[in-house]
């Protein structure tokens, strides 16, 4: 295994051209200034305060292993803390921090870190369904939200945006990604980043991103988390690292490994990845932290006892250790030994500094411990509004017969599920911030949409979420998910009995906030028989059923695809995702969102992703199954619901695609442009989405590819040209030689309203091979 890590790092190496590299900036007055300090005051650190600043703790309950951090405070006074996460309000950091500041030696103030992932106090949708907004500059926004409530609560420093591709909806952190898109990851990536940090990391209200899992984290083998990743360069350069360089271009600070293996060396001991790619090729200059107990971890995969894993993955490029304390207390040891030397420790010590001193800590340590813009920031009515409108657009609607919705405000609605009356479930996981007791459940947000136009009847139709035993696991961190002990069958008796009385029979079901996110991954990824069965009874009825879906993953819904009439997908919707749904329902607001993961038949197909690969053995157009092909004998290839795909409460039609010439020359361009034509009765939004192909290649290349897309909004009868450039740029892939090239050949463009249903044309790049 080492000596293939050491040829593919020399084919990084050594191949010129890669356009990772990066370009080398002139020196800045204000960095010259930064430099001086920090040489100034590392000149009279010890090497015990130099360790000391890359000792990461923790400081709340807030804990994703189980290893806590002790004895804080005495280690804050003897210089052996660098930074803090989990301690949040201004009171209890500036404690924290007053103790660094006054009683060590040299007064330097602590970082202090928080998962802020998806929003703070105002939680915003979970970023699998913030991806399905497809909107930029919202995306930036609710980050900017983020960074300014939570630089009032004390914090500067935010682990994220987390920007792992994947394609596998087994994995349970599929739901803190973006989606299966590298393109689409990658301009996500760059938004969050902007949203956070703004234009000047000193500023009080912004915080210091951290872009994680560095890296592939989203491809551990079989979906399940914290597992083996083993992947090609191809793959690797093409598709899973574009977004963290994506961010790290943006300016993001500060970057954290990840728990899985890479081609055998675990990314918190890899060298290749974090000295030869991350700094090397890609210029980083910020720091690195491991992900939670990292180090440690490197002793369970195999690379030997604390001291050894520790040396491994300073050496490998690793600055700040998370919560382990492996650096703490083995570094000292390893110098004397010879086995880590001494610039190894300054060259981390000097980026946490720098990253400290761009936070503006030096000057002011108690920049971010304003109690006042902690009492006005934090879930102001404009952030709650704007959380609402947000929830709103990422919202997917995946099936909609005989305009079932939207609602009418009149009659009887029968409100049924587990997840009807739970307003702690609503923000989905990493919501720490978020005020969960407070959190308005579906049925009140109804009852509050509706007045005293509808009545609601509410059932909990179910017993449970899932079996007895799937729910005590899935529900360790429990949020409130009503239960109920008596027998399944009187359960459901009573909710018919409701539907039956009801119009319509609005049927809340799904996953639970903690059945996605870290640590919850899925074989079996449809809804939970027990709600399956409620949702048979609820059908038989012959009553109109809308299913809510609540899921931090795509799930496998071929049976309800096939047989309930309505389906909207509300993921986890934030802290208004009461009053967001109700909007939608009743069509206050038009859905719009659009899927960034592909929605299999079955789990057996993933891992399912519409970029994929052509094959040798491509099945037939039109057809599911032939002999000899690459196709299943069960299931046909299709995806369910592909990437992009999401309905409207109108329709859009597409016609006229043109594109300005058939051939053109690098430094030229290709226009593709379409007219769409919202064809309905409402005002809508449409996301406009370009994919391109190249057909022939000196490797084999996807059969499509996202290269643009643009969200527009159409009155009803109303058409718009929507216009996209196609330079060289979009054309480029890391070939075999990982050199960045575009090819002359043969192209297709398509351009639709997801990645399957698409008008197309053809057009070539044209020049000679060198
Ligand atoms: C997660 C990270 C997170 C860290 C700190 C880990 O378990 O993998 O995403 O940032 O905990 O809370």
């Amino acid at each position: 295994m080492k000596t293939r890590i050491y040829t593919w790092a020399a084919i990084a190496l050594f191949s010129t051209n890669i356009s990772f590299a990066q370009t080398k900036k002139p020196v800045s007055t204000a960095d010259k200034k930064m430099d001086t300090f920090i040489k100034n005051l590392m000149s009279k650190m010890t090497l015990d305060e130099k360790i000391g600043q890359l000792n990461l703790l923790t400081g709340g309950e807030a804990t994703t292993g189980s290893v806590v951090s002790t004895d804080v405070e005495t280690k804050i006074k003897k210089g052996q803390v660098g930074g803090m996460f989990s301690l949040t309000t201004p009171s209890r950091i500036r404690k924290a921090q007053e103790i660094a500041v006054n009683q060590t030696r040299l007064k330097i103030p602590i970082i202090f870190g928080q998962d802020v992932i998806h929003g703070y106090k105002t939680t915003f949708p979970i970023p699998l369904a913030l991806a399905c907004t497809w909107d930029m500059a919202m995306i930036e926004k609710t980050a900017r939200i983020a960074a300014t409530e939570a630089s009032a609560d004390g914090l500067n420093w935010t682990f994220s945006p987390m920007v792992d591709i994947s394609r596998d909806a087994r994995w349970g952190r599929i739901s803190e990604g973006s989606g299966e898109d590298t393109f689409l990851g990658s301009e996500i990536a760059k938004a969050m980043v902007k949203g956070y940090q703004g234009d000047d990391l000193a500023k009080y209200n912004t915080m210091m991103a951290c872009v994680k899992h560095f890296a592939l984290y989203g491809a551990s083998e079989a979906g399940r988390d914290y597992n083996t990743t083993d992947m090609s360069l191809d793959r690797m350069y093409n598709e899973y690292l574009p977004p963290y360089k994506a961010a790290l271009d943006a300016g993001a600070g500060s970057i954290m490994t990840s728990f899985n293996d890479i081609n055998g060396v675990p990314a918190t001991a890899n060298k290749w990845l974090m000295t030869d790619l991350l700094r090397k090729e890609w210029g980083f200059k910020g720091f690195v932290v491991t992900d939670y107990t990292a180090v440690n971890e490197l002793i369970d995969h195999g690379l030997g006892d604390l001291q050894t894993v520790s040396a491994l993955s300073l050496n490998a490029g690793v600055d700040m250790d998370m919560v382990g304390e492996g650096f703490l207390t083995t570094l000292k040891k390893s110098v004397q030994e010879g086995k880590v030397k001494i610039e190894k420790i300054d060259q981390a010590c000097r980026l946490i500094l720098e990253a400290k001193y761009k936070l503006g800590l030096f000057e002011d340590p108690f920049r971010y411990c304003n109690e006042e813009r902690a009492k006005t920031e934090i879930l102001k009515p404009e952030h709650l509004d704007y959380a609402r409108k947000v929830a709103t657009e990422s919202f997917v609607l995946l099936k909609n017969e005989n305009n079932t919705l939207p609602l009418k405000k009149t009659g009887t609605i029968a409100l049924i599920g587990p997840l009807a009356n739970t307003g702690a479930n609503m923000p989905g996981t990493w919501s720490v911030n978020s005020d969960l007791a407070n959190t308005k459940s579906l049925l009140e947000g109804m009852q509050t949409a509706v007045g005293s136009d509808v009545k609601i009847l509410h059932g909990l139709g179910s017993n449970l979420i899932a079996d007895a035993k799937y729910q005590e696991r899935a529900t360790m961190f429990a949020r409130d998910i009503p239960r109920d002990n008596r027998p399944e069958e009187v359960v459901i008796a009573e909710a018919v009995k409701l539907a039956k009385q009801a119009d319509v029979v609005v049927a809340a079901l799904g996953e639970s906030s903690e059945m996605s996110g870290e640590a919850s991954s899925r074989t079996d990824i449809e809804i939970p028989a027990i709600q399956k069965r409620l949702l048979q009874a609820l059908l038989k009825t012959g009553k109109p059923v809308v299913l809510v879906l609540f899921t931090g993953r795509p799930l496998a819904l071929k049976w309800e695809s096939e047989n309930v009439p309505a389906i909207l997908n509300v993921w986890f919707g934030g802290t208004e995702t009461a009053n967001a749904i109700p909007d939608v329902l009743f069509g206050v607001v038009n859905p719009s969102g659009k899927l960034t993961t592909t929605f299999p038949q079955n789990v057996g197909q993933l891992p399912l992703y519409y970029a994929h690969k052509n094959t040798g053995r491509p099945l037939e157009e039109g057809k599911w199954f032939s002999k000899f092909r690459s196709n299943y004998l069960d299931v046909s290839n299709d995806p369910l619901y592909p990437f992009g795909y999401g309905l409207s409460y109108t329709t859009f039609a597409y016609s006229n695609l043109k594109i300005s010439k058939n051939s053109f020359k690098p430094g030229e361009a290709i226009i593709a442009s379409v007219e769409i034509k919202n064809t309905g009765a409402i005002e809508g939004k449409e996301v406009v989405q370009l994919y391109i192909q190249d057909l022939v290649g000196s490797s084999t290349r996807p059969v499509k590819e996202l290269k643009g897309f643009e969200k527009i909004s159409l009155k009803p009868g109303e058409s718009k040209t929507v216009s996209f450039k196609i330079t060289e740029e979009e054309l480029k892939f890391y070939n075999t030689a990982l050199k960045f090239v575009a090819e002359p050949g043969d192209f297709k463009v398509y351009i639709g309203a997801n990645s399957r249903d698409v008008m197309e044309a053809k057009f070539a790049l044209t020049r000679k091979f060198k």
